[in-house]
């Protein structure tokens, strides 16, 4: 496996490849690698000759004061994980070499954007496509692999790979949970045991709005509260609980049938989300 820091080196390595006839698969992440990222890894093997891995805790898509200096860095065993699974490449720039200057532009993405944790953590979304967008000018990918646990950041990148017609297509992975159903997530490991404990009911209020919505019999802003009031009482602090329309983010009516449910709530100080997906038959 080659670990790479300048973009210089990684280009090289790719026109070979690329000369070789060789398609190639790029799995971005910020590091601190779990089950979820390796399953994105395993996906992309499948599906490409090579597999670039990248690893950047990108600095603009983290607001003031949230957990940037805290996030955790654990390059040497992520390394490892990688060498294990035989991915080509890392791709794990420093800071600098991503914002050498003081960058005039970036990547906005309206709408789709704006309401859930793009309300809650305003230029989040900004920061997330824009080093994507650069992630895929370096790499240059046949494929790009996305988890369904960050649903919004994949409603995102689709949007953006679609209206920048970028030549890169987008390919959506599961999520992957704990035995509790606690969904994978670097941010786990912030929380304390008790806090541990605690956090499978997120993904216990969505499995329980799923069955309300197949049943038809309570209207979506009642079991929005209801299960907002749930995680109030499990300790959680809830930011939103949404039922939407999949392939706009846009609040669901009752008569639509593909529907996400979207959930992000703090225990503590830490922040989790979670989603599912719900198809209603009329
Ligand atoms: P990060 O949180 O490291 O996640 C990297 C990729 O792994 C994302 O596509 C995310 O959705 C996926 N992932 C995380 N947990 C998962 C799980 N439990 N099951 C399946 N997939 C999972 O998301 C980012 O980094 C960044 O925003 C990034 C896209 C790299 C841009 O900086």
């Amino acid at each position: 496996m080659k670990c790479i820091t300048d973009i210089k080196a990684l280009r090289e390595l790719l026109k070979q490849w690329r000369r070789a006839g060789e398609s190639i698969a790029f799995v971005p992440t910020m590091g601190n690698l779990h089950a979820g990222h390796l399953q994105l890894v395993n996906r992309a093997k499948a599906q490409a000759d090579r597999v670039v891995v990248s690893i950047f805790v990108n600095p603009t898509q983290f607001g003031v004061g949230e957990d940037f200096s805290l996030y955790p860095r654990t390059e040497q065993a992520d390394q490892e994980k990688l060498q294990a699974i035989f991915v080509d490449a890392v791709f794990m720039p420093s800071t600098e070499e991503m914002y050498p200057v003081n960058e005039l532009t970036k990547v906005s993405v309206s709408q789709v954007s704006e309401n859930h944790c793009g309300a809650a953590r305003p230029g989040h979304f900004d920061g997330v496509a824009t080093v994507v967008c650069k992630l895929f000018n370096i790499v240059q990918p046949d494929k790009a692999f996305f988890g369904e646990k960050d649903f919004q950041q994949l409603t995102v990148i689709n949007a953006m790979v679609a209206d920048l017609n970028l030549p890169v297509e987008i390919i959506s992975v599961p999520t992957v949970r704990e035995s509790d159903g606690l969904a994978m997530s670097s941010r786990n490991g912030y929380l304390t045991p008790e806090q541990r404990e605690q956090a499978p009911q997120l993904y216990q209020s969505l499995c329980t709005a799923k069955v309300l919505i197949r049943d038809k019999k309570t209207a979506y802003i009642d079991i929005e509260k209801q299960q907002k009031k749930f995680l109030e009482e499990q300790g959680f602090r809830p930011d939103y609980f949404s039922i939407c329309r999949r392939y706009d983010l846009q609040t669901a009516g009752q008569d639509d049938s593909e529907i996400v449910i979207l959930v992000a709530a703090k225990i503590g100080k830490t922040r989790l989300i979670d989603n599912i997906q719900v198809d209603v038959e009329h």
